[in-house]
């Protein structure tokens, strides 16, 4: 059945993949954006573009009437190179800002939304080192790397579902690359033979391509139970040292091995870059594709390495 979803967040990463995922998939979208520029590209791909900005009320809320299903890909504007904690604090308040805004226009609606599709990050789940992390695993009690931007999210959610009957379902997925986000700047870095370990290189890192992300929260509005939760990732978590050869040899460049103490790494890459970069989260997928019925495009991080470098269009037809 054809939903109307709207996409908050339209123009980032995730949410750029998720418009294009929902929209071949017959689904009627509309894609909340900043900027009239990236509203012209919006609707080129087949999504009704709404121009405003989460701050507060605004004729943006307009895009909720008849929506029946909401999927929030906003994130807060991180700063790239000195991502330090203070940076991340501010973040968290802009992420509950926002999401505030949101749900108070949610609240006011109705009927009620059929599924609000919340993503977040591993690193919410404590430390499992080279142990397999799943749904059931613990959430840490102190955030770290990019959960200290969602740590005022987490229990806002779980406090609409609870108090409002907020149809929650949270997707959480491991480090995401494509051809936008952080992933670009970081292969030009390996290009140039700049790329280094921090620390070890030993720690686990579970990837997904974004057209894979896409396909997930198109299924999470389609089929996804509410109130659970499901971790997008790649079939195959692999060592920091192994990701960053994969990638120095997908563009022809030599492998990284010079190996930065983590303390010196945060002080040039920032902190909750390095600590989500250096831990280790080695996350299955099972209830991903037994569950929710997702496809991987992608299954390892060698061809959607590819296929992200390449011009290759990574979003398949319906
Ligand atoms: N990237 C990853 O590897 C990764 C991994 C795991 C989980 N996640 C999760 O995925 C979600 C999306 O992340 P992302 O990487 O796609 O982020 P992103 O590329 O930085 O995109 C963030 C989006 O939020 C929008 N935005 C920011 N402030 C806004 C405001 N006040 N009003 C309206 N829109 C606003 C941005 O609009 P502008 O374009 O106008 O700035 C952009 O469309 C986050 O919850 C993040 O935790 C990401």
């Amino acid at each position: 059945m054809a939903e109307t979803v709207l996409v908050v967040g339209a123009s980032g990463l995730v949410g750029s993949a998720a418009v294009a995922s929902l929209v071949a998939g017959g689904h009627r979208v509309r894609g909340l954006v900043r900027s009239p520029e990236v509203a012209e590209g919006l609707a080129k791909v087949g999504a009704v573009p709404v121009v405003g900005r989460l701050g507060g009320p605004g004729p943006w809320a307009a895009a909720l009437d008849g929506a029946t299903s909401v999927v929030d890909a906003t994130q807060a504007h991180v700063p790239g190179r000195r991502f330090g904690v203070r940076a991340a604090e501010r973040g968290a308040i802009q992420r509950r800002t926002m999401l505030d805004a949101l749900l108070g226009e949610v609240r006011a609606r109705a009927p009620p939304l059929r599924s609000f599709v919340a993503l977040g990050g591993l690193e919410e789940y404590v430390p499992t080192g080279d142990a397999w992390l799943d749904e059931s695993t613990p959430k840490a009690a102190v955030p770290r790397g990019y959960s200290r931007l969602s740590a005022q999210v987490r229990p806002r959610l779980a406090d609409a579902a609870r108090s409002d009957g907020l149809p929650l379902v949270t997707l959480r997925m491991g480090l995401i690359y494509g051809s936008s986000g952080w992933f670009p700047a970081f292969v030009d870095r390996i290009r140039r033979g700049r790329g280094i370990v921090v620390g070890p290189g030993t720690n686990f890192a579970s990837l997904v391509a974004a057209s894979d992300v896409g396909a997930a929260i198109r299924a999470a509005v389609e089929v996804a139970p509410v109130g659970e939760e499901f971790l997008v990732v790649d079939d195959r978590p692999v060592r920091q040292t192994e990701w960053l050869a994969s990638l120095a040899d997908a563009v022809g460049a030599e492998r990284p091995h010079r190996s930065v103490p983590r303390w010196l790494a945060s002080l040039v890459g920032g902190t909750v870059n390095v600590e989500t970069f250096a831990s280790s989260r080695r996350a299955r997928n099972r209830a991903m594709k037994e569950r929710l019925g997702v496809p991987l495009r992608f299954p390892t991080h060698e061809a959607g390495f590819r296929a992200a470098l390449s011009s290759e269009p990574q979003v398949p037809a319906a």
